[in-house]
């Protein structure tokens, strides 16, 4: 929405007014992330983590697009190629752990910037396309960041490929055709390698425009904040630019620093060592599993053990997996209750914690050898996660009494109340 109080751009440079007059790209961007783009003055810092994302996209992209110089997309030599780039490009090992550790950074910074949709109640109407879009960006990352871990081709890569392209076998009568056709072959090798990064090259451009999709929808309404309450007056907002580009300054700041202490110090912490071992079609690797970010949707795709209903187990575990994430596709629906922010919801405020404690125990199970215990974890955990979008947040939405909202921003503000943290919100509760 533009808020009538908005400010104009008024060009001061007579080069920025005559750019201006031919393509307004200025006035736009003032408009964008300016002056010219009044925001909620509550915001806290996890509304930094858009902006974080948006860094590590443009990260990725960068890096990435440095390592597709040296890197040969052939199964006789991607895992040496990788090897190249780290002994002998200048300085290809920074780019590669810059790139390896910044899918992981931007994985990361994207699920806290879910959860605090999902807090803060940021899905609701009039941002449900906001969140739609996300939705599809995530599909897109888990799609890019999969294919990603194919290219340097060792064993990790091989057998990841080779077992999630074999639950595609699991769809009745089509499966084994979809499989073959989405390797180019019976098994991973030189034809998927080389799809998987054409793909993986191209993806990252398509969740760009995604994004930008995305932060239009926002602009629209404009953010959501910490109180949920909608903006009511000029009071309540200040200017974008420079009270939340100096915000964002710090979260890139902090976010930055993590990442150089992950490349410089631990570059390999959140990596498998068996992908250091060139891809084997004829060596299982005793225990094949995902990077960290797939782990709970690994686990829920584990959690069926028998068939049910006529369909096969496999298949029940391919539906839940991708039913986990396009659940929240019905998320805004889902809720009915009025008010956004988690701040004053009592009781869903608890079942979203205990679905941070679901979704850690799912991550912790998708990793962890399959003993008896392990499953049964892992499918009380799978029901608990279906159960929490599907049952109990609407009953909840119905049944819960809010804490009465503030009238505006401001009077939140003035109260000490305005820009409430999940945890500054459990003192104040206690
Ligand atoms: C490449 C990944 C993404 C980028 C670059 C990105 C970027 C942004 C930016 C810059 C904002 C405004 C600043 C902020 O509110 O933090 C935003 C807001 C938002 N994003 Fe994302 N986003 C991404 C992924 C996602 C995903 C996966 C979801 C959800 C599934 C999502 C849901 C939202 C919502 C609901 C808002 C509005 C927040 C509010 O006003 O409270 N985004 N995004």
């Amino acid at each position: 929405m533009s808020f009538p109080w908005a400010k104009q751009y008024e060009p001061k440079h007579p080069l920025m007014k005559w750019v201006d007059d031919r393509l307004p790209l200025p006035r736009f961007v003032y408009n964008a992330v300016g002056a010219g783009y009044p925001v909620p003055r509550n915001l806290n810092y996890f509304w930094n983590f858009g902006v974080l994302a948006g860094m590590f996209l443009a990260l990725q992209i960068v890096t990435g697009i440095v390592l597709a110089m040296h890197y040969a997309a052939n199964a006789g030599i991607a895992f040496d190629s990788v090897e190249h780039i780290m002994r002998d490009v200048n300085a290809g090992w920074f780019i590669r752990y810059a790139h390896a550790n910044g899918a992981s950074m931007f994985l990361l910074v994207v699920y806290i910037h879910i959860a605090r949709g999902l807090w803060y109640g940021s899905y609701k109407a009039p941002r449900e396309m906001v969140w739609l879009l996300g939705v599809v960006i995530f599909l897109l990352m888990m799609a890019t960041a999969f294919m990603g871990y194919v290219l340097p081709w060792g064993q990790m890569s091989f057998w990841g490929a080779q077992v999630i392209t074999g639950f595609f076998s699991a769809i009745p009568g089509v499966g084994e055709t979809i499989r073959v056709w989405l390797l180019g072959g019976f098994a991973p090798d030189n034809s998927a390698l080389n799809r998987f990064f054409s793909l993986h090259y191209l993806l990252p451009f398509v969740i760009l425009g995604v994004v930008i999709l995305h932060i239009w929808a926002l602009h629209i309404p404009g953010s959501n904040n910490p109180t949920g309450v909608e903006v009511k007056s000029e009071q309540d907002t200040v200017p974008f630019h420079p009270y939340y580009t100096a915000k964002d300054g710090v979260g890139v700041g902090v976010a930055l620093l993590i990442f150089a202490a992950l490349i410089f110090y631990a570059p390999n912490l959140l990596g498998h060592p068996d992908n250091y071992i060139p891809a084997n079609p004829l060596s299982t690797p005793a225990h094949i599993v995902p990077e960290w970010y797939f782990l709970p949707f690994y686990a829920i795709l584990k959690a069926f053990t028998f068939d049910f209903l006529w369909i096969p187990a496999k298949l029940w575990g391919v539906l839940a997996m991708f039913g986990s994430i396009l659940l929240l596709f019905f998320l805004p629906w889902l809720d009915t209750s009025p008010v956004r922010s988690a701040n004053y919801r009592p009781t869903y405020r608890i079942f979203l914690w205990i679905l941070l404690v679901d979704v850690l125990v799912l991550g912790y199970i998708g990793g962890a050898a399959p003993t008896p215990a392990v499953i049964l974890i892992g499918q009380i955990a799978t029901i608990y996660y279906f159960a929490h979008f599907l049952l109990i947040l609407p009953i909840v939405s119905m049944m819960e009494r809010p804490r009465p909202l503030p009238n505006s921003i401001t009077e939140a503000v003035l109260a000490g109340k305005g820009g409430t943290s999940p945890a500054q919100t459990a003192l104040a509760t206690e």
